[in-house]
């Protein structure tokens, strides 16, 4: 292989499209016959998840290829609680909790950074990139996505999280009225849970795993939500990782 830039094998690479990895469940959301078509367009319901969407097959090659190709890439987030949260309080039960979080990720922002180069190298990129990406997005949106969306990997290891956060984005004048969140989640079999909680009426009640092989999350963001700590199986932790690729879409003009 000449040049760091140089392309994988095929056998080493994503495919082109985001439609190629679906399962015959995924392919009836594309063609907007599954139940979860238009899920997001109604009004009271902001998130939805389905663990059988992706092809198990293509999940697990998929997964594999993470694990080889951007495990050196991956970058530490580590933003704890501020220990003035605490004792900078001055009057009783008046808390206020900034988003804390830990986890890895890959850096997409500068095509220099070097996930971005090893994320092209395995076609990752292209495929968060392809229309048909977009088109699943929509079909789970109930509504037409700006081309151009924002793309981004995380992986949770063991102890991982992310504390309660809203996503709103009120400086950005087209995100800040709402926008579309489509993550593909490829758990390692030795986690043995992560949970996703999310709000609903004003209360954390609802509770999704997304420990499965691959989970297709959908968001209509802003809203409340957090993520457990990743918990490995017995004897497990070097292997407990849970990979995430996002999309973030705004709605079309
Ligand atoms: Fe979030």
């Amino acid at each position: 292989m000449s040049g760091r830039d140089a392309r994988a094998p095929r056998s080493d690479r994503f495919p082109r499209e985001f439609a190629d990895i679906l399962s015959r469940q995924g392919r009836r959301v594309l063609a907007g016959t599954h139940p979860l078509a238009g899920v997001l367009a109604e009004p009271r319901t902001r998130f939805a998840a389905a663990d059988d969407l992706i092809d198990a097959r293509a999940a697990a090659r998929l997964r594999a290829l993470l694990d080889r190709h951007l495990t050196d890439a991956l970058e530490r987030i580590d933003r704890p609680i501020p220990p003035e949260t605490i004792w900078d309080m001055t009057e009783d039960y008046a808390e206020r909790l900034p988003k804390a979080t830990r986890v890895s990720t890959v850096y997409f922002d500068s095509a220099r950074e070097a996930g971005a180069r090893f994320a092209r190298r395995i076609g990752l990129d292209t495929m968060l990139r392809s229309q048909s990406f977009r088109a699943f997005a929509a079909a789970l949106a109930g509504r037409d996505l700006a081309d151009g969306w924002g793309r981004q990997v995380l992986c949770y290891g063991p102890g991982d999280y992310a504390g309660p956060h809203n996503d709103h984005h009120p400086k950005n004048r087209r995100a800040r009225a709402g926008y579309i969140d489509v993550h593909l989640s490829l758990a390692a079999p030795a986690v043995a849970h992560q949970w996703l909680v999310y709000a609903r009426a004003g209360h954390f009640t609802e509770t999704v795993s997304v420990a499965a092989p691959a989970t297709v999350s959908a968001y209509r963001l802003p809203f409340w939500h957090y993520v457990t700590p990743l918990v490995a199986k017995p004897g497990r932790v070097s292997a407990a990782r849970r990979w995430v690729l996002l999309g973030t879409f705004l709605y079309a003009a």
